[in-house]
């Protein structure tokens, strides 16, 4: 089989797997590559005029071990038609538990067929100047893997006549995934002697949830903590200081300091 081009699907609200999902691209030697990113609120309108024909990468971030709500919803509108795809997760050097398994059926159900997949590690959204937590990633190190595992891709596509030749895609997690438990009170907030109105923050929140006209004001609500806000914010006027968001960011960069290295299934 040939790859002629690729579709490069992710939400990245801060950009980690955006790079990871381009890194494997650069591996595949295919000049025709298109985006679509899901992670803006108004990406929920965007439909694709047809479906994929060619190689499909699809990466979502890990949330407490699964995939962000809003992630999956997004990912349920698409039509796989049979397409193959690489599907990636991105987590913040702690675990990705069940979140790589439900990618891959969340795919399927989509209608892709998945032929490869990875893990690999972005600097984790609560990570801080005082709680830094896998600063950096995905480095120089990490890319150079994810361009590897793209060329694996490639030369797994071409030695095969249809599909139909591959054995399913297994990938670690469990099944019934793991409970969601995330907590629903909790917003970035906003220093508003910094904030400049410049309303970058507002046109990165997925949810919507920074007020269109008062970028100070959030939807408790809607605010999914993914960080966005913080992590544009160019008067650096956001931050996340529940202190149930900063307790569990100390203890991450306590105990998850070790360096863990990109996992891939081919
Ligand atoms: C609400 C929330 C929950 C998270 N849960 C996990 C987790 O369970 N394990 C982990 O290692 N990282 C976790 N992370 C960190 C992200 O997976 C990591 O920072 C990732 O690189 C973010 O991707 P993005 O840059 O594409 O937004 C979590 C981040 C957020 C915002």
């Amino acid at each position: 089989m040939n790859i002629n081009s690729a579709k490069l699907i992710y939400f990245s609200p801060t950009q980690t797997t955006r790079k990871v999902v381009e890194g494997i691209s650069q591996g595949l030697q295919v000049v025709d590559v298109e985006a679509l990113d899901l992670t803006t609120h108004d990406a929920e309108i965007e439909k694709p005029q047809r479906g994929y024909e060619d190689l499909a990468i699809i990466g979502s971030p890990v949330y407490s071990g699964r995939l962000p709500a809003v992630a999956v919803s997004r990912l349920r509108k698409l039509k796989g038609n049979g397409a193959p795809a690489v599907i990636v997760v991105v987590y913040g050097n702690r675990a990705y538990e069940d979140a790589l398994l439900e990618l891959r059926d969340v795919a399927q159900e989509a209608g892709f067929n998945p032929i490869a997949a990875g893990a690999f590690i972005g600097e984790h959204s609560f990570s801080t100047n005082c709680t830094p937590i896998a600063v950096g990633r995905p480095d120089v190190e990490d890319l150079g893997k994810a361009k590897t595992f793209g060329k694996m891709i490639r030369e797994k596509i071409i030695n095969i006549r249809a599909l139909e030749e591959l054995i399913p895609l297994q990938v670690p997690g469990n099944f019934p995934f793991k409970e969601l438990r995330m907590l629903s009170d909790i917003s970035s907030v906003t220093q508003e002697m910094l904030c400049t109105r410049c309303k970058k923050c507002t046109s990165v929140c997925p949810t919507a949830a920074i007020h269109a006209d008062a970028p100070t004001l959030t939807d408790k609500s809607s605010c999914i903590r993914c960080c966005a806000c913080v992590k544009c914010c160019p008067a650096g006027a956001k931050s996340m200081d529940d202190p149930r968001i900063k307790q569990a960011a100390e203890q991450l960069t306590v105990n998850c300091s070790h360096r863990k290295e990109p996992e891939t299934y081919l």
